[in-house]
């Protein structure tokens, strides 16, 4: 496995494996990787001749007050998961590889990014979509893989890429937890032993939702309000959101229909974690 911080670099490898008809998957990460990521790269590598991994903590998709400086950073360790999982090269640049100074070209998934992590975050999806165009342009990959954790940025991706007619395959990949259920962040690191404990309300909660809704349950505020319950008797969590949408358009849902997405933003002390679930009411013979 290879590692480079250069445009220039990725651009030749490509080149040379896309000239021995081989084809390319791409897992976008901002490193720190853990068995969430190490799952698409084995998914990406089962599905692609070669793959790459971008490992870039995007400086544009943080907001003046969230965590860009404190963001966990361990290329060494994020080597040795990449070899194990399958990558054949890795690309980490620098900030100044990606952005030039007066850079001020930027990708917006409007409607997509206007609830949720949008709403809370602005700017967030702005700086994803622009630094996952600049991946795409960049490495031109057949396939692109991202986890359902972030179900929000899935979707809004899918959408760039369907109203940019980008010719990339979207992969979403399931939702990797932890044994006792909390779902796997690079973010679970800032937390203490006393938080992790409670931060264990929010896979709670999840399930809980799930279970009404497979259960017979249609109605998001009895869903919603129960789940807030739940996360309100914990004494260290602080709810963000607690919202039910289409899984795809990512609109506000009074009654649960079609493809449901149930998300959750939560702050365990000043960790600020998310988790969902998605229902195919179709598919789970619910409607
Ligand atoms: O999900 C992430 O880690 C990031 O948002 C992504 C997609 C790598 C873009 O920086």
């Amino acid at each position: 496995m290879e590692i480079t911080g250069s445009i220039q670099e990725v651009r030749e490898k490509v080149k040379e494996w896309k000239k021995q008809g081989l084809s390319v998957g791409l897992v976008p990460t901002m490193g720190y990787l853990h068995e969430g990521h190490k799952s698409l790269i084995v998914r990406a590598a089962a599905e692609n001749d070669k793959v790459v991994v971008s490992d870039f903590v995007n400086p544009i998709q943080f907001g003046v007050n969230e965590d860009l400086s404190t963001y966990p950073r361990d290329i060494e360790l994020d080597k040795k998961l990449c070899i194990d999982a399958g990558a054949d090269l890795i690309f980490h640049p620098e900030p100044k590889e990606m952005y030039a100074e007066d850079f001020s070209t930027y990708v917006e998934a409007q409607n997509v990014s206007a609830e949720l992590c949008g709403k809370k975050r602005p700017g967030h999806f702005r700086g994803v979509c622009t630094v996952v165009c600049k991946l795409f342009h960049i490495v031109t990959p057949e396939r692109a893989y991202f986890g359902q954790k972030d179900a929000q940025q899935l979707a809004v991706i899918r959408r760039m890429v369907r109203d940019l007619n980008m010719d990339i395959q979207i992969v979403g990949c399931p939702i990797i937890r932890e044994e006792d259920g909390l779902a796997k962040s690079s973010r679970n690191t800032y937390l203490n032993e006393k938080e992790r404990k409670a931060a264990l309300v929010l896979s709670r909660a999840i399930f809980h939702g799930e279970e009404m809704m497979k259960n017979g349950e249609r109605s998001a505020e009895v869903i919603l309000t129960a789940m807030q319950n739940m996360i309100e008797a914990e004494p260290l969590a602080k709810i963000d959101y607690v919202e039910m949408t289409d899984a795809d358009s990512i609109e506000p849902l009074k009654e649960a229909k079609g493809r449901v997405l149930v998300a959750i933003a939560v702050y365990i002390g000043k960790t600020r974690l998310i988790d969902n679930f998605i229902l195919d009411m179709q598919e789970a013979g619910l409607q």
